[in-house]
């Protein structure tokens, strides 16, 4: 049956990253990941199939998508209407309740949200295992934000194996995830074609061989709840796929100097007996973690920092979900 369909989906942090696919297509990643959802930070959207629709209209925080953006959601509407043996167009309206200008990546939890209420209005009931293989087709770390809480996503070799799940729900242990917000004025190179560098490498296949071990030893400490460790190896995770970002043809250099700012900051409060540790995507934010004590504390030392424009206090929270006010 047709409906108007809401959902929100959160933005997911990777704690071991994905960096570069083995099939392009269909999304399949080179090597296993996990991450957290946030509580806070996410995408809400709202999706309804109408029969006198020509084509497919989508607004993004108030404003219509480009031509390459508004593809990549036409081919996902495309992917639920396959699936439900449907011709009929959609009106989507989507937020993101953080500002995309900044540069914080919005693909995982926008097709997440996009995945799960696109598949509720056009009447399909999917099981989490099936919206998460619907999101990675999206965008692959869209896969991580369907399930709550620690999500791993295992790698798998086709389109029915490669999906997230729920490792430990999110009260498995209270990290706390500060959202650091830099001023952006450079363009960066979108992840898409980031990953399709990650093989010209030198020490691609290195990182292959042991990040599947990284993995266990992350999945290990959370399992403990282990802060030092696990702050240890997040970090050293995060630059190891930047070392492959920077070695790769042409290389990435993502960090921005308020970037660096941040990683060594972070380092030096820990010498200093105030334990944080950072892990950092694409750059123009950084992700620090700490434990609820010494939270407040660290926002403050961060805000005081050179160049952060905003730190956003998070911590992990659940999975997509169905609401019910909708957006238009
Ligand atoms: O899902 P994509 O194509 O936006 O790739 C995400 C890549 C990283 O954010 C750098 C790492 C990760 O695992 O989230």
């Amino acid at each position: 049956m047709l409906k108007k369909a809401t959902a929100w989906a959160p933005v997911n942090v990777a704690l071991v990253k994905y960096w570069g696919k083995r099939d392009e297509k269909l999304r399949l990643p080179a090597n296993s990941s996990l991450s957290i959802c946030l509580q806070y930070l996410g995408t809400k959207t709202t999706v309804e199939f109408k029969p006198k629709l020509q084509k497919d209209s989508v607004i993004l925080d108030g404003k219509v998508l480009g031509k390459r953006e508004y593809s990549r959601v036409v081919e996902h509407l495309n992917r639920v209407r396959l699936l439900a043996g449907s011709k009929l167009k959609a009106k989507v309206v989507s937020e993101n309740n953080f500002s995309k200008s900044v540069g914080l990546s919005s693909s995982a939890s926008g097709f997440a949200a996009l995945s799960l209420a696109a598949s509720e209005a056009v009447g399909l009931k999917l099981s989490s295992k099936d919206l998460s293989r619907l999101a990675r087709l999206g965008s692959g770390s869209a896969c991580r934000s369907i399930g709550d809480g620690w999500v791993e996503w295992r790698a798998g070799d086709s389109d029915k194996n490669s999906f997230g799940e729920t490792l430990f729900s999110q009260s498995h242990w209270d990290v706390r995830v500060l959202v650091v917000l830099l001023s952006q004025k450079e363009k960066k190179v979108s992840t898409t074609d980031g990953h399709k560098l990650a093989p010209t490498s030198l020490f691609y296949k290195k990182r292959l061989e042991f990040v599947e071990k990284t993995l266990i030893s992350i999945k290990g400490v959370v399992g403990e709840r282990n802060f030092s460790r696990f702050g240890e190896l997040v970090e050293d995770e995060a630059l190891n796929m930047h070392a492959i970002m920077l070695t790769s043809k042409p290389n990435l250099i993502y960090w921005l100097p308020e970037t660096v700012r941040v990683m060594r900051a972070v380092r030096e409060w820990r010498n200093e007996g105030l334990k944080s540790y950072f892990t950092v995507n694409t750059g123009q934010n950084v992700f620090v973690f700490c434990m609820p004590k010494d939270e407040g504390e660290i926002v403050e030392k961060l805000k005081g920092l050179e160049g952060v424009i905003e730190v956003r206090r998070d911590q992990v929270g659940r999975g997509a979900r169905l609401v019910k006010k909708h957006l238009f």
